[in-house]
């Protein structure tokens, strides 16, 4: 199984990567992921990702394509994976179609989360991730852990990530619009894209996509 998984910053794809990976048992691959682990373990990629996430900038792709082949390289993703947050503009998923090409394998699916903006204001404001390398997630109120400011699941610290300030998030969704929701367009003309509403409980938003997935086949 082969899934990308699009939409506005706060829609709730990692969440619900987490979820489906799970239920399809193939690895989540988030390149935002990937740049805060480079970032917290402070590696030359990091530095130089940083300042464009926090600017609310796209990483420019020769970072971010050579990252994220890497990852869909390894062994654990050779029998599928569930893209969060890459492809992000045409010319990434025009790499990814490469790979995929040399790989002799293809896409099952692009799920696209919509979201009104008010509410993804309001996911990404109470939003709180841990340190661990699975950055689990969680909300001030829609979701909040046992203890306060401390994970449910690996008892690391929750923090705010940096590039979630209002001001940023503005910045994010413009470049979301100009930039990614092309590649929904892309992805129609190969008859990839499914659309599902992203409102509702996670476990509602989950059931929707597994269902959209399910039409795929
Ligand atoms: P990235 O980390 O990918 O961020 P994003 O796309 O902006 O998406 P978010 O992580 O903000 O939101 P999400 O949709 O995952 O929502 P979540 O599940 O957390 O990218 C960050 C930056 O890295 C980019 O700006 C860019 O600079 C760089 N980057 C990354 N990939 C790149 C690429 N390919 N090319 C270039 N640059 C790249 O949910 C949000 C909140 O809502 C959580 O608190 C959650 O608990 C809550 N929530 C979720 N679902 C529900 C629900 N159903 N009901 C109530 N609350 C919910
Ligand atoms: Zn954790």
């Amino acid at each position: 199984t082969r899934i990308v998984l699009v939409g506005p910053p706060g829609a709730g794809k990692g969440t619900q990567a987490t979820r489906l990976a799970g239920k399809l048992s193939v690895p989540h691959i988030s390149t935002g992921d990937l740049f805060r682990a480079n970032i917290s373990r402070q590696t030359a990629l990091g530095k130089r990702a940083k300042v464009f996430m926090d600017a609310g900038h796209l990483v420019p792709d020769e970072l971010t394509i050579e990252m994220a082949k890497d990852r869909m390289r390894q062994p654990d993703a050779e029998n599928g994976f569930l893209l969060d947050g890459f492809p992000r503009n045409v010319w990434q998923a025009e790499a990814l179609d490469e790979l995929l090409k040399t790989e002799a394998s293809k896409l099952d699916a692009v799920l696209d989360l919509e979201i009104p903006e008010g509410e993804l204001i309001k996911r990404i404001a109470g939003r709180r991730i841990c340190r661990s390398r699975s950055a689990h997630v969680f909300h001030v109120s829609y979701s909040p852990p046992r203890k306060r400011g401390v994970c449910d699941l690996c008892g690391d610290q929750l923090y705010q990530r940096d590039d979630d300030s209002e001001e940023t998030v503005r910045k994010r969704l413009e470049v979301y619009c100009t930039q990614t929701e092309p590649i929904i367009d892309y992805y129609k003309t190969q008859g990839l894209a499914v659309t599902i509403s992203s409102l509702g409980s996670v476990d509602e938003v989950t059931r929707r996509a597994l269902e959209a997935l399910k039409r795929e086949d």
